[in-house]
């Protein structure tokens, strides 16, 4: 039998858009030239010259579609299944989103309008400020930051500028070993230095090993309440006391905070600054690399610090972008953000109102423990037993280490079995501390019949391993577009680019 790979079908598949399509083929017709004609090469710098002109993909708009689409197919998304990325808030995207986001007077504005002229989008930014205010508990907001680690770093850069107004150089961050391993990054990156504090056996964080490390040379602790392990930190408010009284600041990463909307405020623990991930909690949907927002809130002592220009309210009830701020660590990236994404959560947040907020925490709270309740039913403990505590938050952390011990298979396998039966596998491997790790977060917006089907899955999957042997899993998956990738490879030796013959 010919194998599947050689098929012509699938061969015309697995060809990239530059080798589709022929020499002089178009997509559309130039309407006629009717302005005077410039050499483009004339325009640029000789350093940017090419001798020829680049090699672009000359195809007819059915080819075009086709090849798009054909890609999409191949992928996972939300949108096709369950999509249980711990750690990731992969919830469903409502689509009234797109639309007021699609809307000419957001879509068509220019970045460079002069505020008199953009005084919409200015007061919706400013109302989306308030409202993460009011859900942070922390007053002073700046949306500039593009993504959840790059609100990381302005937190650090923020917490350097206020040691440093100090006339104090603290350069010691303490992150706990559940931290996400942007943190230790964006501390690297800030060029500050990572200490490393221990967890408890609860899951929290090792109170002992916090006092032994905390100093007059910490800057700051970051930390996750839930943390990573989806448990919430019952010490918060003794932990802020031992980091507020060595005079270090406390940031939030509130990348967890689907689990806690209108039930707790990180400005009530005790924080002083936090990032949101607009594309988690907020459902500004997660971009292949971007764009994505996340905007920052902090304390009074913090504000003076805050990117230059913030959007402002002005005592007339116009509103501005104030670039007057002296102590400002200054800008962080053009424009003021990805304004798209903006409009996308205020509409969520517009949408829901405090009450729906709430709810949405809740019950994604209430889908982790049910789903971590059927898997318990399924009798899946004895394989992949929850790392901490009886109950979690809004996702929780199995340990794949008896099951690799007893059926021969990893999380890995796992993993890539579950993709067989029509889901996207959970974050594995992740956080460190906890051995063959499976982390799972269910999202409030799937229906108990997903649940179940994926609880099902799991003790099927197990099942299988069981009684057939290891061997299934571990060369799954079978059902996709392509089978198992050497990851190993891929990230060690990544072709990024095509090489053209
Ligand atoms: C706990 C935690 N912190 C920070 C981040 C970083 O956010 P982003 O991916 O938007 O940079 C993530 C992202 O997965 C996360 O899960």
């Amino acid at each position: 039998m010919t194998p599947v790979t050689e098929l012509p079908l699938q061969r015309e598949r697995a060809k990239t858009i530059f080798e589709k399509g022929a020499s002089g083929r178009r997509a559309f017709i130039c309407p006629e030239w009717d302005v005077p004609r410039v050499d483009a090469q004339e325009l640029l710098p000789e350093r940017f010259r090419r001798a020829e002109p680049p090699r672009l993909p000359e195809v007819s708009e059915p080819e075009i579609v086709r090849h798009y689409i054909g890609l999409s197919k191949r992928n996972f998304d939300l949108d096709s299944g369950f999509y249980p990325l711990g750690s990731c808030t992969m919830k469903h995207n409502p689509r009234l989103h797109e639309r007021v986001a699609a809307l000419p007077g957001h879509a068509r504005l220019h970045p460079l309008q002069d505020p008199e002229r953009a005084q919409g989008a200015l007061e919706l930014m400013w109302n989306l400020q308030q409202a993460l205010a009011e859900i942070s508990g922390l007053p002073h907001v700046s949306l500039q930051p593009s993504a959840g680690s790059h609100g990381e770093l302005a937190g650090v850069l923020l917490t350097r500028a206020y040691h440093e107004a100090r006339g104090e150089q603290r350069h010691k961050v303490l992150t706990p070993d559940t931290s996400h391993g942007t943190n230790p990054a964006t501390v690297t990156m800030a060029g500050l230095e990572v200490v490393k504090v221990a967890t408890n056996p609860e899951g929290g964080v090792d109170l002992d090993d916090l006092r032994a490390k905390a100093d007059g040379e910490t800057a700051c602790l970051m930390l996750t309440n839930p943390n990573t392990l989806g448990l919430f930190d019952q010490n918060i408010k003794e932990i802020a006391a031992i980091v507020h009284g060595v005079g270090a600041t406390l940031y939030y990463d509130g990348a967890n905070l689907n689990a806690v909307m209108g039930l707790s405020r990180p400005g009530d623990m005790g924080f002083d600054i936090v990032h949101f991930n607009l594309h988690k909690s907020f459902t500004q949907p997660h971009g292949g690399g971007g764009p994505g927002s996340g905007p920052i809130a902090v304390s009074e002592r913090i504000a003076p610090f805050l990117p230059r220009p913030l959007v402002i309210r002005r005592e007339e009830g116009n509103f501005d972008l104030d670039f007057d701020r002296e102590q400002s660590i200054g800008r962080l990236r053009g424009f003021q953000g990805n304004y798209g994404c903006f409009v996308r959560s205020y509409a969520y947040i517009c949408s829901l109102g405090g009450d729906g907020l709430k709810d949405a925490s809740e019950v994604a709270v209430l889908n982790a423990n049910y789903l971590l309740a059927r898997l318990k039913e399924h009798g899946v403990s004895e394989y992949l037993p929850l790392a901490y505590g009886d109950l979690c938050l809004h996702e929780f952390v199995l340990s794949g280490g008896p099951m690799k011990k007893t059926l021969q298979i990893k999380t890995l396998d796992l993993a890539k079995r579950l993709l067989d039966f029509g889901f996207h596998p959970p974050t594995v491997y992740f956080p460190l501390l906890v051995e063959e790790a499976l982390m799972i977060e269910p999202t409030e917006t799937e229906t108990k019949e997903t649940l179940d089907a994926f609880a099902d899955a799991i003790a099927a999957i197990l099942r299988e391993a069981a009684m057939d042997g290891p061997e299934v899993a571990q060369n799954a998956p079978y059902t996709t577009p392509v089978r198992r990738l050497d990851e190993v490879a891929a990230a060690k030796h990544p072709v990024i680019r095509q090489v053209l013959a």
